[in-house]
C-alpha cells in the first residue's frame, strides 16, 4: 500500500482535516494507518499532544505511537519552522525526523504525513517542505481551496513540485460551496485543465464543522480511497 505526504497551497487549506479524514476512513476499513506531522508550530495546547493538528490526526488513526514519533518537532510559536527555530534558538534535527518517519513506515501499512504551511515553507533558510518531501521519497496529495485565487496558488505549488521532481497524485479541492460564485464553480474543471492532474476529491464546506467524523464521511463519499492506496 502507498503512503503519502499531504501538502497544501497554503496554511489553513484543510491539510489536517483531509489527512485526518483519510486516516479515519482507512482505519474503519481495517487498514493499519500511521500518521505523522513532522514539524508543528503554534501556540500549543494542554493535553496529550501539544499540537492541535497532532491531536486531530491521532484521534483519526488511533495508533499507539507516542508524541515524539508522530510529531518529533513542536515549536511553540505560530510562525514558520525557520522563524520559530531562530526565535527559540532551536536547531531542527532533520536526521532525527527522518529516522522517526522510517520507523513509522516500518510499523504501519500506510503512513500519511502532513506537511506544514505550503510546499515552500522554510524549515531552515535553505531547506524547505519540498526538500523534506524529497528526503521522505513520498508522492504528494495537494489540498487546495475552491475559492477565487486558488488557480494561482495551485499552479505555483504544482510548478514547484515539478522543479523538485516530486510526484503528485492529485488535488483535493476543499471548502467547495455549490452555491459559490462562478470562480468557485469553475475551479474543479479549470484546476484539472491547467495542472493536468486528477481531482482526487471535492470536499464541501461544512457549516459549524467540529467533528472529524463528518469530514471522514465526506471523504468516504467524495474520494476514491481504494485507488489512493492500491
Ligand atoms: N471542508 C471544511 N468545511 C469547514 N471547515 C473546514 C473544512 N476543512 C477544514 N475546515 C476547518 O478549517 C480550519 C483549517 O483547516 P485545517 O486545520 O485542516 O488546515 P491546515 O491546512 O491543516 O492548516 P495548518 O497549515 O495550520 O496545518 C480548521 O478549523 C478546520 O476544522
Ligand atoms: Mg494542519
Amino acid at each position: 500500500m502507498k503512503s503519502y505526504f499531504v501538502t497544501g497551497t497554503d496554511t489553513g487549506v484543510g491539510k489536517t482535516a483531509i489527512t485526518g479524514a483519510i486516516a479515519w476512513v482507512l482505519r474503519k476499513r481495517g487498514i493499519d494507518v500511521g500518521v505523522m506531522k513532522p514539524i508543528a508550530t503554534g501556540v500549543g495546547q494542554k493535553g496529550r499532544f501539544r499540537s492541535e493538528d497532532v491531536a486531530v490526526l491521532h484521534e483519526a488513526a488511533l495508533t499507539n505511537d507516542d508524541e515524539k514519533t508522530i510529531n518529533p518537532v513542536f515549536l511553540p510559536l505560530p510562525v514558520s519552522p525557520y522563524d520559530a527555530s531562530k526565535a527559540l534558538g532551536i536547531k531542527i534535527d532533520m536526521k532525527m525526523i527522518l529516522e522517526r518517519y522510517k520507523y513509522l513506515v516500518k510499523s504501519h501499512q500506510v503512513v500519511l504525513v502532513e506537511g506544514i504551511g505550503g510546499i515552500m515553507t522554510p524549515i531552515t533558510r535553505d531547506f524547505f517542505v519540498a526538500d523534506m518531501i524529497k528526503q521522505m521519497n513520498l508522492e504528494t496529495i495537494v489540498v487546495t481551496r475552491s475559492t477565487l485565487g486558488t488557480i494561482n496558488h495551485t499552479i505555483m505549488t504544482i510548478e514547484m513540485c515539478k522543479k523538485y521532481q516530486i510526484p503528485v497524485k492529485g488535488l483535493v479541492i476543499n471548502y467547495f460551496d455549490e452555491k459559490g460564485g462562478p470562480a468557485e464553480q469553475n475551479a474543479p474543471s479549470t484546476l484539472h485543465e491547467v495542472t493536468g492532474l486528477p481531482i482526487l476529491g471535492i470536499i464541501p464546506f461544512v457549516k459549524n464543522y467540529q467533528k472529524p467524523e463528518i469530514m471522514a464521511d465526506l471523504v468516504e463519499k467524495n474520494m476514491n480511497i481504494n485507488e489512493l492506496i492500491s
